[in-house]
């Protein structure tokens, strides 16, 4: 059975179930206690109503951006989920030439089934690479990976901060037994037959806290990015700590249940502190006064600017993005760009380099679908009015 029978991401996802192993598919489609937060983080796009703007100029359409300085196809990137070898033989490689021959960044996971060195030896010249980081509660481990991403020429790291313990995950328990966690410096304990979170949490220090972060920035010049933030308070906290940006993030909906949506983050963002998105995406959804005063007028909002493209604080938004108009939906309010968890894991387990190559041409032609019916031609035209956030506690 070809990639040709695969015309969305769900697709992917079902083909994937069929594919993996039991235990594979507990640890990649379990989400926290009764899987709420999971079910939300789709859910709530649906609340957002699009505004399209008709009569424009469409016929060129370009979904090509820069994420921390680095050029991307589609504002979409890889975010980062372990053990990629569960669903297919070659895991996190597959990804990492995936993502170079579409144009698109991959974060590797702390806890990649494959080595850093046998990453960094499938990538392209030049290719840029994002590692994400869990802390070691041993600091003489984490230091020597982080010095390790410092050499092999990373080029930001993504430190998570949503999981200082795993979450309950109840399909992943159920499945435990079979697993047992790889020889690698992340785990501390080998041979342990646990579930395939358990094994893997006992090596992260749930001590760490925003003093740890100028630790951080003494050991690398990356750019830092806060993984699984999830209050516009911790966005604020992040911006004053000195840190690159934020991911709004719940972790696929693995820690903690009930928490709202990186959507809902945004949304947090947008009314209580709007200084910490770029001037043109400040003003509110919904239909705008500027226009209606001045109907002529082909682009009313406040004009993007080459510098808005790669400023100094980046806003980054994860979890249950599984259609191109998601992503769009998530730009439109202000995000950079918005990342792509089980997507990419189901595809590398479906088709392996070319499911991951598959699945980016199915983001990318529903992205530009989703732009010229909107009346953007390129992701930086993408603005708040575009969009209207139906559930009213919101406004
Ligand atoms: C993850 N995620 C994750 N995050 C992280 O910072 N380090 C990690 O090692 C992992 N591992 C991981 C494994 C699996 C199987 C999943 C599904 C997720 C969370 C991931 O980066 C991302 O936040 C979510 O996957 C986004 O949600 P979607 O796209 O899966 O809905």
């Amino acid at each position: 059975k070809g990639l040709g029978t695969i015309v969305n991401m769900r697709d992917f996802e079902k083909a994937a179930e069929d594919m993996c192993s039991k235990v594979a598919w507990a640890y990649y489609a379990s989400a926290a206690d009764d899987e709420i937060t999971k079910e939300d983080n789709n859910s709530d796009y649906k609340n957002i109503r699009f505004r399209p703007r008709v009569l424009r100029p469409v016929k060129e359409a370009d979904a090509s951006t820069k994420i921390l300085g680095y050029d991307s196809k589609i504002p979409l990137w890889i975010s980062p989920a372990a053990m990629a070898k569960l669903g297919h033989p070659l895991g996190e490689v597959n990804l990492t030439r995936g993502a170079h021959s579409s144009g698109i960044i991959q974060c590797i996971s702390s806890f990649a089934s494959c080595s850093i060195e046998e990453i960094t030896a499938a990538r392209a010249p030049g290719q840029p690479l994002f590692f994400q980081l869990y802390v070691n509660s041993k600091r003489h481990l984490a230091k020597e990976v982080i010095t390790k991403i410092n050499r092999l020429g990373l080029n930001a790291i993504l430190l998570t901060v949503d999981a200082p313990v795993g979450g309950k995950r109840e399909r992943d328990i159920r499945a435990k037994g079979a697993f047992e966690a790889p020889k690698t410096e992340a785990f501390d304990k080998q041979g342990e037959t646990k579930g395939v979170a358990e094994a893997i949490f006992s090596a992260v220090d749930p001590d760490l806290n925003w003093k740890d972060l100028k630790w951080l920035r003494e050991q690398t010049e990356l750019p830092i990015i806060i993984k699984g933030v999830q209050t516009v308070e911790d966005a604020v906290m992040a911006y004053k700590n000195g840190a690159d940006g934020v991911i709004l993030s719940n972790h696929g909906g693995r820690q903690l249940d009930t928490t709202q949506t990186g959507l809902s983050t945004l949304l947090e963002i947008r009314k209580h502190a709007p200084f910490l998105l770029r001037p043109e995406y400040r003003i509110p959804t919904g239909p705008n006064p500027q226009l209606i005063a001045n109907p002529e007028k082909l682009y009313p909002d406040p004009p993007s600017t080459e510098k808005s493209l790669d400023r100094k604080f980046s806003i980054f938004v994860d979890g249950g993005i599984w259609r191109g108009s998601d992503a769009v939906k998530a730009l439109c309010l202000g995000a950079d760009a918005v990342g792509v968890g089980r997507g990419f894991l189901f595809a590398q387990t479906v088709g392996g380099q070319q499911g991951v190559e598959h699945a980016v041409k199915i983001f990318e032609s529903e992205i530009l679908l989703t732009m010229r019916l909107l009346g953007a031609n390129k992701v930086q035209d993408l603005r708040p009015s575009m969009v209207e956030v139906m559930d009213s506690q919101h406004h």
